[in-house]
């Protein structure tokens, strides 16, 4: 019987482990859960005798991989797979899955959120300002990109985006108009919205250059991944920049400093919550299982991002 673990250091909602239970119980395997953990040991125990891991941003390195004698799948419930080394599973003969596009609604909602919030100064009772009107620049098109365009142009917002791998006419027939280069994004929009993976090519990319070409008033709304910030550049920006508001749902490593020295302009999350609802949960965990009921019994490689 094949052994399924979900590992989860920040746990779906109950209800989706429910769900998922029911995918494994039904295909004849065996569930086992490890929620909260507190130290990598337990993760390397646990998935020492399993077949399939389920994942959200749970680190899997060579050691966890190494540790997994009888793994054949990791998925990552999830979209963002910059938690997992993908080598690593290539060579341990591991297939790597995400869950493409299964949470990318409740990161949008959240991103519109955090704006809301930020325009209404931390509705610290305060006049602010309205998203009505205002240019709104989408830095990547996929799922999550996808969503805020639909839900911003319900607030009224004037769109752009700009993605280097997704075709103009993609973008263009959801009605957002197209921007040939990040610069020109950053320059025309008074609200930037990250949803670029974490990459080689994209870590410490959301730099001073970059930043200190928007316009006055602006404000960065990072919902993708602190690694995308270079962390200096945006501490030398708003400190010569007043205007400037960062809002960010991951915790950058200098999120204390960030606080202390932009009250008022700064907010993070204190963890990753664009995915925490329950809808998400659900979505990404049962896609999750069922990926994996696929893969052992019929071989179904469709989600696999390794080699
Ligand atoms: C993702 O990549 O799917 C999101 O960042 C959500 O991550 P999480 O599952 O850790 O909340």
């Amino acid at each position: 019987m094949a052994k399924v673990l979900v590992a989860t250091e920040k746990p779906f909602a109950k209800v989706a482990v429910d769900g998922i239970k029911k995918v494994i119980d039904d295909a004849g395997f065996e569930l086992v859960l490890l929620e909260k953990y507190t130290d990598k040991k337990q993760l390397l125990d646990a998935v020492a005798d399993v077949d399939a891991v389920i994942i959200r941003s749970d680190i899997v390195d060579a050691e966890v991989l190494a540790a997994g004698k009888n793994l054949k799948i990791v998925v990552r419930a999830g979209a963002g797979y910059d938690n997992v080394d993908l080598d690593s599973a290539t060579k341990n003969g591991v297939c790597v899955m995400n869950t493409p596009g299964q949470n990318s609604n409740a990161v949008a909602e959240l991103a519109l959120g955090m704006m809301v919030y930020a325009v209404r100064n931390f509705y610290n009772g305060t006049s602010g300002t309205e998203l009505k009107g205002k240019k709104l620049g989408i830095h990547a098109y996929g799922n999550v990109g996808k969503n805020v365009a639909r839900i911003a142009k319900g607030f009224g917002m004037d769109i752009y985006a700009y993605d280097a791998f997704c075709p103009a006419n993609v973008i263009e027939a959801d009605g957002v108009k197209v921007v040939a280069s990040a610069e020109e994004l950053y320059k025309t929009c008074d609200v930037v919205s990250l949803h670029i993976p974490a990459t080689d090519e994209t870590k410490n990319s959301i730099n001073y250059d970059l930043l200190s070409k928007m316009p006055a008033g602006a404000m960065l709304v990072n919902t993708a991944r602190k690694e995308v910030i270079n962390e200096a550049d945006m501490v030398k920006l708003m400190e010569e920049r007043a205007d400037f508001k960062y809002v960010t749902d991951i915790p950058p490593a200098n999120n204390a400093e960030m606080a202390e020295k932009f009250a008022g302009r700064y907010f993070s999350t204190p963890k990753k919550m664009g995915a925490q609802t329950a809808e998400a949960n659900i979505n990404a965990g049962i896609a999750a299982a069922n990926q994996i009921v696929d893969f052992i019994k019929n071989g179904n490689e469709k989600f696999r991002v390794n080699k």
